[in-house]
C-alpha cells in the first residue's frame, strides 16, 4: 500500500483529498494544528477505508512545525509516495492594511514551507525512481491579488523549475490552480463571498478528481476546470491594467475589521 502527506488535511480541498486518496486505498499522514479534529479524521478514514491514517500535528508557519513533517517525510522506513502541500490561508485586507507579521506568516506557510517539504519528500522519492508531488497554487497566481497571489506565482513557478530539473527521474510535480471552491478559506479569512457568481464556484471533490487525473497524465501546472481554464486563457489576452481592476475585486470583499 502507498501512503500520502497531506497538509491541511482537515478542512476543504485536503479534506476532499484526504477522502478520495483514502478511497483509492493509500494510507495517509494527516497534517494541520488542530489535533483534536485530525484525530477525528483519522478514525472516520481508517473505520470507512480500512486504511492506516496517521496523525502529525505541526503549525506550518513555525520552523518547529516544518520541521517535524520534513523529518516524517525522510523517514526512508516509512516512504511517502505522494505530498500534497495544501495548507494554506487568506489575510484579511489589502496590501497595506495587512500587518507585516502576517505577510511573513503567509510567505512562511505558502513558500517556505512548500520549498523545504518539497525538497524532503523529493530526495528520497528521487532515490526510489517515483513518487509525486501536489502544490496547491491557485488561479490567482496568475492575476495581481496581493502577497496571497504572489505567494501562489512562487508556488507555480517554482513546481515548474523543480518538475523540470527532475525530469526523467520518474518524480511527478503538479501544481494545482483552483478557482474559487467552497471551503473554510474565505470564512477563516474574514471576505464576503456574496460579490462571487455561482457559476464561478468549484466543488472540491470534483476538484480533486481532476487533479489527479492530471498529475497521473503528467500536467505540471493543472487549472482543473474548464470554465477558469476559459478564464484563464482571456487573462492571457487581456491588458494588464484591465485585468487589475477587475480580479484584485472579486473575492475580496473583507468584512468589519
Ligand atoms: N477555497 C478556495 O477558493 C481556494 C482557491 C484556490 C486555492 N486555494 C488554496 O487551497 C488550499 C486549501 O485551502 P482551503 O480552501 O481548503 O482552506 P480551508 O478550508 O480553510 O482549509 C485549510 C486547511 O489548512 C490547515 N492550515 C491552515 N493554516 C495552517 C498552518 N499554519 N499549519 C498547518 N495547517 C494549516 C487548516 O487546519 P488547521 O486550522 O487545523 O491548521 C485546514 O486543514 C490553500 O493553499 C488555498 O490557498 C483555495
Amino acid at each position: 500500500m502507498t501512503t500520502a502527506l497531506i497538509t491541511g488535511s482537515t478542512a476543504g480541498i485536503g479534506a476532499a483529498f484526504a477522502r478520495r486518496l483514502a478511497a483509492d486505498g493509500r494510507n495517509l499522514v494527516l497534517v494541520a494544528r488542530d489535533t483534536e479534529r485530525l484525530r477525528e479524521q483519522a478514525t472516520e478514514l481508517h473505520d470507512r477505508h480500512g486504511i492506516e491514517a496517521e496523525v502529525l500535528t505541526a503549525d506550518l508557519a513555525t520552523d518547529g512545525g516544518i520541521e517535524s513533517v520534513e523529518k516524517r517525510l525522510a523517514d526512508r522506513k516509512h516512504q511517502v509516495d505522494l505530498l500534497v502541500n495544501n495548507a494554506g490561508f487568506g489575510n484579511k485586507g489589502r496590501f497595506l492594511e495587512v500587518s507585516m507579521a502576517d505577510e511573513l506568516t503567509m510567505l512562511k506557510v505558502h513558500c517556505e514551507a512548500v520549498l523545504r517539504l518539497t525538497s524532503a519528500a523529493v530526495t528520497g522519492m528521487r532515490a526510489r525512481g517515483r513518487g509525486g508531488v501536489v502544490n496547491v497554487a491557485s488561479v490567482a497566481a496568475f492575476l495581481p491579488r496581493g502577497t496571497y497571489g504572489a505567494s501562489k506565482s512562487w508556488v507555480v513557478q517554482f513546481t515548474q523549475g523543480a518538475a523540470r530539473d527532475l525530469a526523467g527521474t520518474g518524480v511527478r510535480l503538479m501544481a494545482l490552480c483552483p478557482g474559487f471552491v467552497r471551503t473554510e478559506f474565505h470564512e477563516r479569512a474574514g471576505m464576503g463571498t456574496d460579490n462571487i457568481p455561482d457559476w464561478m464556484w468549484l466543488d472540491a471533490d470534483k476538484l480533486v478528481a481532476a487533479a489527479l487525473t492530471d498529475l497521473a497524465r503528467g500536467k505540471v501546472v493543472s487549472v482543473p476546470d474548464p470554465r477558469y481554464k476559459a478564464l484563464m486563457g482571456a487573462v492571457k489576452l487581456a491588458p494588464r491594467g484591465l485585468l487589475g481592476g477587475i480580479t484584485s475585486k472579486t473575492g475580496r470583499k473583507y468584512g468589519p475589521r
